[in-house]
């Protein structure tokens, strides 16, 4: 995941925020198949494999294999104009192969569900079934209403769902990282961003059943696990909020918070990773650190998007952090968990009155954090969210993408800076697999998060192999394994 993430096409590879996956192929003789293509960010990944669990109840085996689907799910992203307009082409042309094979079932999930909710169905007609992300329980019963000949939709936001009792069918796993769900929702409302109207009210997870999830991966052979959450700082269990108590060991009624979690999961085992996305730099705590510090399984990376340099921006996009409290965030990083700790940041480029004298102090922000890579992208005016309500979308095109080319260059010297400081130093890598490029060559990451490949040797997926860094470019470093 660390390829620069860019609306310019300049290096799009596979992206946190615009991929897609397409479903695996599950087998068990069951008669309907489904075919799964997920967009956007890692939660809508996890959430497909939440529904494709659902489904195998139901009769469904899924496929990757689109010719052969009886139902075509696209679980969709809103974040952006361009990632909508993606989807849409990718609708026009299932719908191509619809007219050919009429029983075919084409359903539409997530974000972009939710927010056009029946758009898509009654006015533009392009889809059967339109489920938001709080309604896939509710998918055996859509589904059974398209096939009695009805149009189905469900959009309705929940405030306690969370599928925590559901076990996800890893879809695309490579056996040896996973991603589990800690919470849904988020309360932020960044003015930016369409999140909390499309994914509703935060809610978080029992502890339990996030502590059951990483024991049953741990079972099965893997050796990482990333906690997801649009904000995992504000994760919050107590009794209070939940009408649960998590009782710990010593009997007593205790609040869990993302510290306690995250400290929970890191105990389970020694041999399993634990990385988290995201952290917000208004909510992380110094206690987070500290548990990162003391557990040399809990990855010494951080994601803490900044979105601007600018404060007077930053209080626009309704962030709740100035320039220098994030700076501050960025010393408390380096001095609780050292130089070593991997830094990267997410940035919105051309937001409403951006000035230049404001896009140069992102530059500058950059100069000071130097982060070791970053999803940069820029401003995509989105429907009912504060900031298309309250601010003209009045930077130009052209300046938009210009700036953008500015902080992509910026961050790609960065990057490389950063790889070339490693060479000669000896990593822990956690193999996820062959090499994209040869067979002769494993993949991995290294703690703070960076892609390292090497010559496979005898090791395979799923080990942890020292390796010596002897070259790199921009996005990965390259080496060879040492005893
Ligand atoms: N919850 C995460 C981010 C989720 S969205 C957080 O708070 O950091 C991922 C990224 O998409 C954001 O960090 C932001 O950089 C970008 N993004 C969100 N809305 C956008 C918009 N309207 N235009 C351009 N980029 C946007
Ligand atoms: Fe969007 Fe802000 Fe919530 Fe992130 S924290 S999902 S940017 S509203
Ligand atoms: Fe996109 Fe929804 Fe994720 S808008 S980034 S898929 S929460």
């Amino acid at each position: 995941m660390n390829q620069l993430i860019t609306e310019l096409g300049i290096l799009e590879e596979e992206t946190q925020q615009t991929g897609v996956k397409t479903t695996s192929t599950t087998s068990t003789g069951q008669t309907r198949k489904l075919y799964i293509e997920s967009y956007g960010c890692q939660m809508n990944f996890s959430d497909s494999e939440i529904v494709a669990s659902i489904l195998a109840k139901e009769g469904f085996d899924t496929t990757s294999n689109i010719a052969e689907a009886d139902l075509i799910f696209l679980n969709t992203c809103s974040i952006r104009e361009k990632a909508e307009q993606t989807v849409r082409h990718r609708l026009m042309h299932i719908n191509g192969f619809k007219k050919q094979k009429p029983e075919l079932l084409v359903g539409i999930l997530g974000c972009m569900a939710e927010r056009l909710k029946i758009k898509l169905l009654e006015e533009e007609k392009i889809v059967d079934l339109v489920a938001g992300p709080d309604a896939y329980r509710d998918l055996p019963k859509l589904i059974t209403q398209v096939d009695n000949g009805h149009k189905a939709v469900n959009t309705f936001l929940s405030r306690e769902e969370t599928y925590g009792d559901l076990t996800p069918v890893r879809l695309n796993s490579n056996g040896v990282t996973a991603f589990i769900s800690i919470m849904r929702g988020c309360d932020n409302m960044c003015s930016f961003c369409v999140v909390p109207f499309t994914r509703g009210r935060e809610r978080s997870r029992d502890p339990h059943s996030v502590l059951n999830e990483a024991k049953e991966l741990i079972s099965k052979g893997f050796k990482e696990v990333t906690l997801l959450g649009q904000n995992v700082d504000s994760y919050k269990w107590s009794e209070e909020e939940n009408n649960k108590a998590w009782i710990n060991k010593k009997g007593i009624n205790q609040v869990v918070n993302f510290a306690n979690l995250l400290e929970m999961v890191a105990q389970l085992s020694p041999e399993l990773r634990i990385r988290f996305s995201t952290s917000h730099p208004k909510d992380i705590t110094d206690d987070v650190l500290h548990v990162m510090a003391a557990y040399n399984n809990i990855c010494n990376y951080v994601h803490l998007p900044v979105q601007s340099g600018s404060s007077r921006i930053l209080e626009m996009m309704n962030r709740g952090y100035s320039r220098e409290w994030y700076l501050n965030k960025i010393d408390s990083i380096k001095r609780i968990l050292g130089n070593e700790c991997g830094l990267s940041s997410d940035m919105i480029i051309g937001f409403p009155g951006e000035t230049e004298e404001e896009h140069q102090q992102t530059l500058s922000l950059m100069d000071v954090v130097q982060y070791d890579f970053s999803y940069m992208f820029y401003y995509s005016e989105r429907p009912g969210t504060l900031a298309a309500k309250n601010y003209k979308d009045d930077v130009p095109l052209e300046v938009k993408k210009r700036r953008l080319d500015e902080v992509i260059k910026k961050q790609n010297a960065y990057s490389l800076i950063s790889n070339k400081r490693d060479i000669g130093k000896t990593f822990e890598v956690l193999v996820e697999g062959s090499s994209k490029r040869s067979a002769d060559f494993l993949q991995g990451r290294n703690s703070a998060n960076k892609v390292v490949i090497f010559a496979a040797e005898n090791y395979t997926k799923g080990e942890y192999v020292n390796v010596l860094i002897e070259n790199c470019t921009g996005g990965t470093l390259l080496g060879k394994a040492v005893k």
